[in-house]
């Protein structure tokens, strides 16, 4: 497996492993592989392509062949497919059903493993998502398992579509959050559990730079610098 180095984000929905991932990435200068996006975009695929969630076969296929880019922009990571820009279509509640539905096909996840792995590129890569640490990346120096509770993720994630001028009620977003909890930690195949050696951070008390602060620290901790400015 790869020598570059890779920090792994995993967690539920919510725990702000976006917001870390990305802040990781810019004060060390490393790539960001956001591996939810690119089941959303494969759910997305799906119900533009009229491919049914449950068709393992069809659904790996259209996976395989796959024309994804993302692409670095302001405060965030603008998402392409098939020369479309479909980084506001991913992100809303039928996105994240659909990416949920497919993460749950084992050929699915089994067709996105060299494509993830193929990101681990010098000088570094941040990883977020829910099997990094276990499944993607096993041996990368630094794993963090990042948590909170349901209320402060629904609560969290209220915010966001709020930004985004979306309004959808607390309980709805809270009854969201447990549905895919359960349907991440309950499937058979990459369940959402923390790896071993992995480091736990609960967020729910925290703020985003409080966060980014502790991890920046595990990572001097184990060697992990942020490359000196040109
Ligand atoms: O992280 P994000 O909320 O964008 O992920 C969307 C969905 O994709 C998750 O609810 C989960 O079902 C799935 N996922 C996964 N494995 C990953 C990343 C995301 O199963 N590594």
């Amino acid at each position: 497996m790869s020598r570059v180095p890779v920090i792994c984000v995993d967690g539920p929905s919510g725990a702000g492993k976006g917001t870390l991932s990305l802040q990781l990435a810019r004060s060390l200068d490393w790539h960001l592989l956001d591996s939810g996006a690119l089941y959303r975009v494969i759910g997305h695929a799906c119900w533009s392509q009229g491919i049914d969630w449950q068709d393992e076969a069809a659904v790996v296929r259209m996976t395989r062949g796959l024309d994804v880019r993302f692409e670095p922009v302001g405060d965030g990571v603008a998402v392409w497919l098939e020369g479309q820009e479909v980084s506001r279509e991913i992100r809303s509640e039928r996105g994240s059903r659909g990416a949920s539905a497919v993460a749950a096909l084992p050929g699915v996840r089994i067709a996105l493993l060299n494509r993830q792995r193929a990101l681990a590129q010098s000088p570094g890569l941040v990883a977020d998502g829910r099997d990094m640490g276990t499944v993607v990346f096993p041996d990368a120096p630094l794993k963090i398992f990042l948590t909170a509770t349901a209320e402060a993720r629904a609560q969290r994630r209220q915010a966001q579509l709020m930004e985004k001028g979306e309004s959808v009620s607390l309980p709805r977003l809270l009854d969201a959050i447990n549905e895919r909890d359960l349907s991440d930690s309950g499937r058979s195949v990459s369940p959402l559990v923390a790896a071993e050696d992995a480091v736990r951070i609960d967020s729910s008390e925290l703020s985003a730079d409080a966060v980014h602060e502790r991890v920046l620290e595990l990572a001097a901790e184990r060697g992990i610098k942020a490359r000196a400015p040109n």
